[in-house]
């Protein structure tokens, strides 16, 4: 497995592969790695014949008041990890090898302003910037993202359409620890306490699921997803929302494909979850 730090190595390496009909399957990622992240590479390496993984904690998408400087970060598990699981190359570059006095950034209209874009205004202006680079310099076939961040797989699918890039966002399943909790980087915040009464996230979003009869009042739900999260007194919610799966708009009644989605807090962590309905 090769391990490349800076963008001129890894056009190079990229270029070794053009004229060879070979597929390039992308996994990017801020690292400190876990079965999430692992889905997504196990897709990529049984899809393509090479796959790509960047590790790097992007500070674009990171709000001044946010967890950029102790975000986990674990490079040699990562690469061992990646390894392992088939990877080819893994590129980590420095923040200044990224970002040089950056001027010019990608945003997307609507689809950024619902749900996790109203507490993180700048966040996917960051992810797509960020994503741009990165395809530019992988020049992927595919591009692997998890449905927990659903937000962010519909904002990449549309913005990477929108700029017509070659390349298919293939969405991969959320992976769950045991107990229903999405694994998350941000799950090792969380305290002993914390930790044991996040899976009430998971199973009011089920129940949620089992309840839902076409034509129900988006209001219903959400309140019905409330009312047995905030059962839970360390949970504090951020949003409960049914939104459009196309334009990630809130609708009001449930008749077509929709997005279920939440954000909550447990203590300083905030965790998202979320079920697709109706696809
Ligand atoms: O989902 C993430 O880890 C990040 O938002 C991504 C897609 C790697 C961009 O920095």
């Amino acid at each position: 497995m090769k391990t490349i730090k800076t963008v001129k190595e890894l056009r190079e390496y990229r270029k070794t592969f053009d004229g060879k009909g070979v597929s390039i399957g992308f996994v990017p990622t801020m690292g400190y790695l876990h079965d999430g992240h692992m889905a997504l590479v196990d897709a990529s390496v049984k899809a393509n014949d090479i796959t790509f993984v960047s590790i790097f904690v992007n500070p674009t998408q990171f709000a001044p008041n946010e967890d950029l400087e102790s975000y986990p970060r674990d490079l040699d598990r990562d690469l061992k990890l990646c390894e392992e699981h088939g990877v080819d190359c893994v590129f980590t570059p420095d923040p200044d090898e990224m970002y040089q006095n950056q001027k010019t950034y990608v945003t997307i209209e609507d689809l950024g302003a619902h749900l996790c874009g109203k507490s993180r205004p700048t966040h996917f202006r960051g992810v797509l910037t960020v994503l741009t680079k990165l395809f530019h310099f992988t020049r992927p076939d595919r591009a692997y993202f998890g449905k927990k961040d659903a937000q962010q797989y519909f904002i990449v699918k549309k913005g990477m359409k929108d700029l017509n890039f070659d390349l298919e966002i293939c969405p991969v399943d959320t992976v769950r620890e045991a107990d229903g909790l999405a694994t998350s980087s941000r799950n090792v915040y969380l305290s002993e306490e914390e930790r044991k009464a996040a899976p009430i996230i998971h199973q009011a979003l089920e129940h949620g699921e089992a309840s839902i009869v076409k034509g129900m009042k988006a209001q219903d739900l959400i309140d019905q997803i409330t009312k047995e999260i905030e059962s839970e007194p360390l949970a504090k919610i951020d949003y409960v929302s049914v939104v459009d799966q196309e334009d990630l708009a809130p609708v009001e009644v449930i008749d077509g494909p929709v997005l279920v989605a939440v954000a909550v807090f447990f203590g300083k962590t905030r965790l998202l979850d979320n079920f697709f309905y109706g696809e």
